[in-house]
């Protein structure tokens, strides 16, 4: 009998996958990992050879026993998988650069998870991920999928709704990004704060916020109207808050809300680095380009501090104590993206929300955060209608629903824009929407 557990991810040749190497190097003496699979697709190939090999790399030079594959067969990687994380990108970076430069073109914030792009990354996501569901149950019927790939809470909703895969669970490093933020700003270490989150994937919220359990929220709010002290991710400008607005509003927002409270700014800004250096795809090709030629290095053998630059940080510490947790049955909370089942009031009982779990050998258990504060209530809701809209629409490839879907989304100003708008991508992502061939003949 094998003993020790199989790991498996989708989108192996990402330039991420140092990071989830060092955690599961970082955690080997708990967690006993026998193997991971590094899967990709033909076009991926040359990457996942190099950062695969980085990966052997790794785990030879600290001496631990994990054995790495690198695979164009996903079948192959899938039988028998303990644990199968996804972390692929349809179309690549190219597609990232379409999500977010059309809708700029028309004067709209693209925001490639819950924007326009959004909308458009889920509709070539969703197929893929509900096709991977489909092998899981052949294949490792008694695997977790943890998902990171974007838009994370979509995609979790999707497999929720859409498959027989129930054992799913998506992740972000929006939320321990926020601790990690916290710990700074007080001084103190990251283990010692502890936040309530309640929400969406990017549209989450620290209902309160502890430090060894006495509330420091007010504190924490004050602080981070300073733009000096925002706390945000390498991805997006933030720029400081009103301290009357924060103050009212009185509960500590995350990065991704500068889109929908500094709409006007964050447009004006985006407009400008367009226009000087490109979307952040762009920026971050040219990064990713770096980072391989780092990783082509063969005395290379350990993640290189360069992909902090990535939006991404935190990424392996989060996948991996969320792993290690769900294997040790360690009972200890942590915010994931899973079925709401009441936990937050307003919401869909059988939707995905981004809360605090209890995370057991079962998956994580909801914390109840009951009704969230008025002020913050519709926003959040209004994205879960959008999202509901958008896993429909990529579902039934249904022209209509795609169209109601990027009307109703908060950036954008009016269905004509919004038709504009899903036209021009419809077109420019046709090779990655065959359910919607039909619409654009
Ligand atoms: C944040 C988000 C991720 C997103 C990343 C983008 O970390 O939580 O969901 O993928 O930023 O970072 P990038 O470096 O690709 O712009």
């Amino acid at each position: 009998m094998t003993t020790g557990l199989k790991i498996v991810t989708i989108g192996g040749g990402s330039s991420y996958t140092p990071e989830l190497i060092e955690g599961f190097i970082k955690y080997h003496s708990d967690l006993p990992v026998r193997e991971i699979w590094l899967v990709d697709v033909e076009a991926g190939k040359e990457k996942l050879e190099i950062v695969g090999n980085l990966a052997k790399r790794m785990v030879k030079e600290v001496g631990v026993p994990i054995e790495i594959h690198l695979t164009l067969d996903r079948k192959e990687a899938l039988k028998n998988a303990d644990f199968v994380t996804t972390q692929f990108r349809v179309g690549m970076l190219a597609a990232r650069g379409k999500d977010e430069s059309i809708p700029l073109k028309h004067g709209v914030l693209g925001q490639e998870t819950n924007g326009p792009g959004g909308l458009l990354k889920a509709l070539r996501t969703i197929p893929v991920i509900l096709d991977i569901c489909r092998e899981m149950e052949e294949l490792c019927p008694n695997a977790w999928l943890i998902n990171f790939t974007n838009p994370a809470g979509m995609v979790t909703e999707a497999v929720l709704r859409y498959s027989n895969i129930k054992k799913v669970v998506g992740l972000c490093n929006v939320p321990i990004g926020m601790e990690m933020g916290v710990a700074k700003l007080l001084n103190v270490d990251h283990s010692r704060v502890r936040i309530d989150f309640a929400g969406l994937n990017h549209m989450v919220y620290g209902l309160d916020v502890y430090v060894d359990g006495v509330s420091v929220k007010d504190e924490v709010i004050s602080l981070i109207t300073d733009p000096e002290k925002s706390i945000t991710m390498q991805n997006i400008h933030a720029m400081g808050w009103e301290p009357e607005f924060l103050q009212a509003l009185n509960v500590f927002p995350c990065p991704y809300h500068n889109y929908y409270y500094k709409s006007g700014d964050m447009l004006e800004k985006e407009l400008k680095n367009f226009k000087e250096g490109g979307t952040r795809a762009e920026v971050v090709k040219k990064l990713e380009d770096e980072l391989f030629e780092l990783y082509k290095d063969p005395t290379l053998a350990i993640k290189p501090p360069q992909l902090e630059k990535r939006g991404g940080a935190y990424y392996s510490d989060a996948a991996v104590r969320l792993i290690h947790s769900m294997y040790t049955d360690k009972r200890d909370i942590q915010p994931v993206n899973t079925i709401n089942r009441g936990a937050i009031a307003g919401l869909p009982y059988e939707s995905a929300v981004e809360v605090s779990c209890v995370i057991t050998k079962d998956g994580p258990k909801p914390i109840t955060m009951g009704e969230l504060p008025v002020a913050i209530r519709g926003l959040v809701q209004s994205i879960k209608s959008f999202e509901q809209v958008a896993i429909e629409a990529a579902v039934t490839g249904d022209y209509g629903t795609a169209l109601l879907a990027m009307t109703i989304n908060p950036l954008v100003p009016s269905d004509r824009v919004a038709k504009v708008i899903l036209d021009e991508m419809l077109e420019a992502h046709q090779a990655y929407l065959p359910q919607f061939s039909y619409s654009m003949v």
